[in-house]
């Protein structure tokens, strides 16, 4: 059980009337969070890497986070690339990967996933590198690893592929692709946007070599995180100053240096989680596994009963997964009312304070191969563990009304 007392009084974007349904899109931040963006300004707003003792405090509160950051992902600190985004940290990767790659090279990338894990590798193909399409299946909109066989071949490099879709919520077996891939001599970078700030990850044991995250959607700031394994981060050419060595890691990856007040306060989110868990276990151990146990038994319990609704009105359709099995998916769910444009719907629930949207998300290509650009797309209701069973029931109801 989750006490949503505690855990919504840990997030004072929380504190309106509305019910924030967009979750996807960006969390609010914990407290935890801000407070130390706040304390770090107030304290210690000076540059890294000086001898004189504010410096020194400085790095040690970026390095923190940086420490904060590898602990969510299950990484070491110096496979952690931070940056402005995850859109931003795979254009970078692109461009350097595509420096150690000759003209014929291929790289595959989804039909499923966000553009920010698909553009990056297409634009290659503008420098000689061939671009395949692993594609969804019509019926469940899931990629099928035997759909992968036929395009993997002696020239894969990398395939990019989702963790989760933003879209449909569905989870996708991350370690089974990436050992499918890893035998077939190509490397993969694995889009973790959509499930990380509702599952544990943990990189290592699903053995990829390439994983992004956004903190901002993880209760953070806005920054994006790059897990790269060590040894092709060391082989791979710095896209970095001449004079950074090419064994400075991760700073080899982060021209022009990582936002210090963000990075800072990065340690908030694993102070979140551990206050929670201590909230309900009085464990004052950092349990990640624990926490995201929790707070995926209560999303479950969230998202249950809105698919069910869906599953039975006789005007709406859910895309994808169905079960509201955590294993499953994430409680992002995206529909579709029969005779509505998606963007019609959107606005009728803003009048009741139901903050909810409508679009592509980005995963244009996914839209797109679902013919639904032209209407609209799809209305999407992106859960966080912190919303509430009163406020799915309140979005039951105003669809119910509504439709
Ligand atoms: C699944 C997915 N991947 C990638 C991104 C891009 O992340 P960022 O905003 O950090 O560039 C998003 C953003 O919505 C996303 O949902």
């Amino acid at each position: 059980m989750l006490d949503l007392d505690f855990v919504r009084a840990q997030f004072p974007a929380l504190d309106t009337p509305w019910a924030l349904m967009d979750n996807a899109g960006g969390s609010a931040p914990c407290r935890q969070v801000i407070d130390r963006v706040r304390a770090h300004l107030e304290r210690v707003p000076f540059q890294l890497g000086a001898s004189y003792p504010l410096s020194m405090e400085a790095s040690e509160a970026v390095q923190a986070g940086r420490i904060a950051a590898a602990t969510l992902v299950g990484a070491a600190p110096d496979e952690i690339v931070l940056g402005a985004s995850a859109t931003v940290l795979i254009q970078q990767l692109a461009g350097v990967l595509r420096r150690s790659w000759k003209e014929g090279d291929e790289v595959i990338v989804t039909n499923l996933d966000h553009e920010a894990n698909v553009g990056p590798w297409r634009k290659l193909e503008e420098t000689g590198i061939t671009v395949r399409e692993w594609c969804i299946r019509e019926g469940d909109l899931s990629l099928h690893l035997e759909d992968l066989e036929p395009l993997l071949n002696e020239r894969t490099r990398l395939v990019a592929y989702t963790h989760c879709s933003n879209v449909v919520g569905s989870i996708v077996d991350a370690a089974a692709i990436a050992a499918r891939v890893h035998s077939a001599g190509a490397l993969t970078c694995v889009d973790g946007v959509a499930l990380a700030p509702h599952r544990r990850v943990d990189v290592k044991s699903l053995g990829v070599d390439f994983y992004l995250a956004s903190l901002y959607k993880i209760y953070g700031p806005h920054l994006g995180l790059m897990y790269g394994r060590r040894d092709l981060l060391l082989e791979s050419r710095s896209p970095n100053h001449f004079f950074v060595s090419e064994d400075s890691l991760p700073w080899k990856y982060e021209p022009g240096n990582v936002c210090y007040e963000l990075a800072a306060s990065l340690v908030g989110i694993i102070d979140y989680a551990k206050d929670v868990q201590s909230h309900h276990c009085g464990s004052s151990t950092p349990d990640l596994d624990g926490f995201f146990a929790r707070i995926g038994e209560h999303e479950e319990g969230l998202v249950t009963p809105l698919l069910s609704f869906l599953d039975q009105h006789p005007l709406t359709r859910v895309l994808g997964e169905k079960s509201p099995d955590r294993c499953r998916r994430v409680p992002t769910v995206s529909f579709l009312v029969e005779g509505r444009n998606s963007s019609e719907v959107p606005p009728l629930l803003d009048q009741k304070q139901l903050a909810v949207r409508f679009g592509h998300f980005y995963a244009y290509r996914l839209i797109r191969t679902l013919i639904l650009l032209d209407s609209g797309g799809v209305i999407r209701v992106s859960l966080a563990h912190y919303n509430s069973p009163e406020e799915v029931r309140r979005l039951i109801e105003a669809l119910d009304e509504i439709l």
